[in-house]
């Protein structure tokens, strides 16, 4: 088992340039089965969870063939519409397949998808989605089939604003038959990224990025090449990052007006950023506890709490972490308390943080992704040595972790044993 050695408390400098968006390659991954022809994505990271996607297509007939940041797809020889069960209980994205699968088989049965451990994540709204869309749907104990000789276009309206089931709807539209509209849609930038790529095939998708998605379905999809945009969680990280270790480094290639809210709220607790068209670099700041909340998009995303969180145990003062979104996504905090912070779990969704506390490294295991990243900030935060086990689950999402993080002068190996 590989884990990660860190020496903490050595300042870090230099530039740090941000990989493309896992949360939209794996989608853009999923989508491209809804057409037969050749798809080429490029800036896609070399992450563990875009090399289970692969694994699963692979499995589905699809080849796929990696270039140095570029990947070609060619969906031609699809030829099951049950992905491999053990594979999608690897990765919660696989249940972006079920609707490509259900629109070109006319049905799908898949296994309940696995992934982050971060609360209880059902998927009754993607089943009630596709049962709108005219699918007929048969449980099974851990599985499900959806059968649909012909999807219809319907109007969709979501009772709770989910990213991935936004996600799921608008690409099965695209092949239904008429309109559909997608009311309380998720905004995230991922989906209008998504968009992009399916408006590039040929589909007619009109408001992804708004709360009001509306899809006029076409017959088939033609070829498509799309170049990802950066992954904000992985910027917004990096920027904590910096500010955390009191540095100055530069996060380039990314795209700052994905982060307003993110950027606001530091600035507010003090940040010192310099914001550049492409960039984000962090200087040497006084930090001030401060609240936040993770909200939907444009709002502070859950998938940078945690790091926010480590930030704050290096602020002056009080703050108060409240997770909207995902019930399990504060528990990691017992280890940032162990590494010596002063943090009190009001209940599963709030915490506090009373800030200024020194970390002191510590051996940890990580629990999920951006709580494992969270902890290598820690970790480089801290006096002394910090052991990470269990870095599957930050390899699953960020990429060469170790040189990226070793070129900005972080003490950070990666050990077996
Ligand atoms: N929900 C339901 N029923 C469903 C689907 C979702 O109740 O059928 C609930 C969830 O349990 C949650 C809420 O809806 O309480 C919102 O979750 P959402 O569906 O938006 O999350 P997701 O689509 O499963 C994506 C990202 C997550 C990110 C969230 C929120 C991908 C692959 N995943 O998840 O990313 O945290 O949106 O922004 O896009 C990560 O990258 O580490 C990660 C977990």
């Amino acid at each position: 088992m590989e884990k990660y050695q860190i020496t903490g408390s050595q300042p870090l400098t230099g530039e740090i340039r941000v990989a493309g968006a896992k949360n939209a390659a794996l989608k853009i991954l999923a989508a491209s089965i809804l057409s037969d022809k050749i798809c080429r994505v490029s800036n896609i990271p070399k992450i563990e969870d875009i090399k289970r996607m692969a694994e699963i297509l692979e499995d589905l007939g699809v080849k796929m063939a990696w270039g140095n940041s570029t990947m070609e797809i060619d969906p031609a020889g699809l030829k099951k519409s049950s992905p491999d069960w053990e594979l999608t209980k690897k990765l919660r994205s696989s249940i972006m397949l079920a609707g490509p699968l259900l629109a070109r088989f006319g049905e799908v049965t898949m296994s309940q998808p696995g992934g982050c451990i971060i609360g209880q994540r059902p998927i009754d709204l993607f089943l009630a989605g596709f049962k709108t869309l005219g699918a007929e749907l048969f449980e099974h104990n851990e599985s499900f089939t959806l059968k649909a000789k012909k999807l219809k276009g319907a109007k969709i309206v979501l009772p709770k604003i989910s990213v991935t089931v936004t996600e799921s709807l608008m690409m099965t539209a695209c092949l239904a038959e008429g309109l559909t509209t997608i009311i309380n849609a998720a905004m995230e930038p991922e989906i209008p990224a998504l968009a992009d790529y399916l408006n590039n095939c040929g589909a007619k998708i009109k408001g992804a990025g708004t709360p009001w998605i509306t899809i006029e379905g076409v017959d088939r999809l033609s070829a498509g090449e799309y170049e990802l945009i950066p992954d904000r969680i992985e910027a917004g990280s990096f920027i904590m990052l910096g500010l955390a270790t009191n540095s100055q480094i530069k996060v380039s290639n990314c795209r700052p007006e994905h982060l307003e809210t993110v950027l606001a709220i530091l600035k507010n607790a003090g940040a010192n950023l310099e914001i550049g068209p492409d960039y984000i670099a962090t200087k040497p700041s006084f930090l001030r506890g401060t609240e936040i909340q993770t909200h939907e998009y444009p709002g502070f995303p859950t998938d940078l709490q945690a790091p926010f969180t480590v930030l704050m145990t290096q602020a002056k003062g009080r703050s108060l972490i409240h997770e909207t979104i995902f019930e399990g996504r504060l528990f990691y905090t017992d280890k940032l308390t162990l590494m010596g912070a002063d943090i009190i779990m009001c209940d599963p969704h709030r915490v506090i943080v009373e800030g200024g506390t020194k970390l002191r490294g510590k051996k940890l295991e990580s629990p999920d992704l951006r709580a494992g990243m969270a902890l290598i900030i820690a970790g480089l935060c801290a006096e002394g040595e910090t052991i990470i086990d269990n870095i599957y689950q930050i390899e699953r999402g960020y990429a060469q972790v170790v040189p990226r993080l070793k070129n900005i002068g972080a003490k950070i190996e990666k050990i077996s044993g």
